[in-house]
């Protein structure tokens, strides 16, 4: 499996993953236009990308939008367990430098990011910040060759924040996850539909009748508990925050602490971004037969590891759906406790992933455009990039909306107009 270029399970998928990308292209006209426009301009040329995204059939389809605007191109998965490895095979195939397979152990995860390092990346692609970590922490040599980086998801930008404030992030960051074409839909449409469609296919149960506990009401949380509820669940959200946890119940779901929740729920899914939110205390008092399931960045929200220590049974049912005895009786936990949406399905749909991508390739093509000029520290995209992403969508839906007159514009912009 081992070689210089690449590292995937199996080169021979290579065509199952062209395939695969065949038809994801379908449903990603945004990408296309902006790999389109990519090919006539070459606004990448040369220019070095280090990636660490999971790899899937959207990914791949992003790698192609950025070579073909003429950059090289070294990517590693941001999971060891996310990666789709015909999508993997199928970059190999096309010559990409790709590091990644379902199943990796935790060291060649980590390796696997060195090897994208090694690439001496002049732009990073991250999701997570994992990258952008190693690259601070153990490479600071290679900084002053880093012209900036953009970033996926929510926990990766907390934590580019958090390096900031501390004041260690050494280059700009756009937060790809704070586009309004980002956020409100990869994040709610995205993981409402993907983390329920991986839970099913972990364990075709059926949603109907079941109380599922949603923890967490952020975007994704929103989006798990209103998919939830039109499958026919009576949902129950735990909130910390005052403002969620009110609009939670104004959404009309029921909301409560996490220790009642565990006793009454049937299915947890937590979607918070933070650590240790489903602690084994909560786990010993659930019912017979809960299924536990994680939809955040990090594999730290439910307590896998006390599972582990105190079950006094254990056994894989199906693949990445695992019996824990606990207490007399049994739990169950879907993908093992990462991302259940890339371990047990797919990911989002392509659909999503076209705003989200579209937001990367022309994060990119921003960051290199603006090369010396950008302030260190985690910035936006322009706000007229956010909407051109949404234009190009909605034109692709063949969707027209109004535009506001002269008239309404000069009203917007005037303070003394009222009763
Ligand atoms: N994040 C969630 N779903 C994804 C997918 N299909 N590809 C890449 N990143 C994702």
């Amino acid at each position: 499996m081992n070689q210089d270029k690449y590292c995937v399970r199996d080169i021979s998928l290579a065509e199952t993953g062209r395939k695969n990308i065949s038809f994801s292209i379908k449903e990603m006209p945004v990408l296309t236009k902006i790999k389109q426009r990519f090919e006539r301009e070459k606004p990448l040329k040369g220019i070095r990308v280090g990636m660490a995204l999971h790899i899937t059939t959207e990914t791949a389809y992003l790698v192609e939008t950025l070579i073909a605007g003429g950059a090289l191109v070294s990517i590693c998965s941001c999971n060891p367990l996310s990666t789709q490895d015909n999508s993997a095979a199928y970059l190999a195939k096309i010559g990409v430098s790709v590091f990644g397979y379902k199943g990796e152990s935790k060291g060649e995860y980590y390796e696997f990011i060195e090897r994208v390092i090694s690439f001496k990346p002049q732009i990073t692609v991250d999701d997570g910040c994992d990258l952008v970590t190693m690259l601070h922490e153990k490479h600071p040599e290679l900084l002053d060759g880093v012209w900036g980086g953009t970033e996926e998801t929510t926990t990766g930008v907390r934590r580019l924040k958090a390096m900031h404030r501390a004041g260690k992030l050494r280059y700009p960051v756009i937060a790809v996850n704070d586009n309004f074409t980002k956020h409100m839909f990869d994040n709610y449409y995205g993981t409402g539909q993907s983390a329920i469609d991986g839970i099913i296919r972990a364990s075709n149960v059926l949603i109907a009748g079941k109380k599922v506990v949603v923890v967490g009401y952020g975007d994704c949380g929103k989006g798990v508990a209103a998919r939830a509820r039109g499958l026919g669940a009576i949902v129950i959200v735990t909130e910390v925050s005052p403002k969620r946890a009110l609009q939670a119940a104004m959404d009309g779901h029921l909301v409560m602490p996490l220790m009642e929740a565990a006793k009454i729920g049937d299915i947890f899914i937590t979607v918070t971004g933070n650590k240790n939110v489903v602690p084994f205390e909560a786990i010993r008092l659930m019912k017979d037969s809960a299924i536990l399931a994680n939809a955040g960045h990090f594999d730290n929200e439910i307590d896998v590891a006390a599972l582990e220590r105190n079950a006094t049974e254990k056994e894989e049912i199906r693949p990445y759906f695992k019996r824990y005895r606990i207490n007399g009786k049994d739990v169950y936990l879907c993908g093992e406790g990462r991302l259940v949406n890339l371990v047990c399905g797919e990911g989002h749909p392509s659909s999503v992933l076209d705003l989200s991508f579209a937001g990367q390739a022309l994060a990119v093509g921003y960051l290199v455009k603006n090369r010396g000029k950008l302030n260190v520290g985690v910035i936006k995209l322009p706000k007229e990039i956010d909407d051109e992403i949404a234009r190009l969508k909605l034109e692709s839906m063949g969707i027209r909306i109004d535009t506001l007159t002269k008239e309404q514009i000069a009203y917007l912009n005037n303070w003394k107009e009222g009763t």
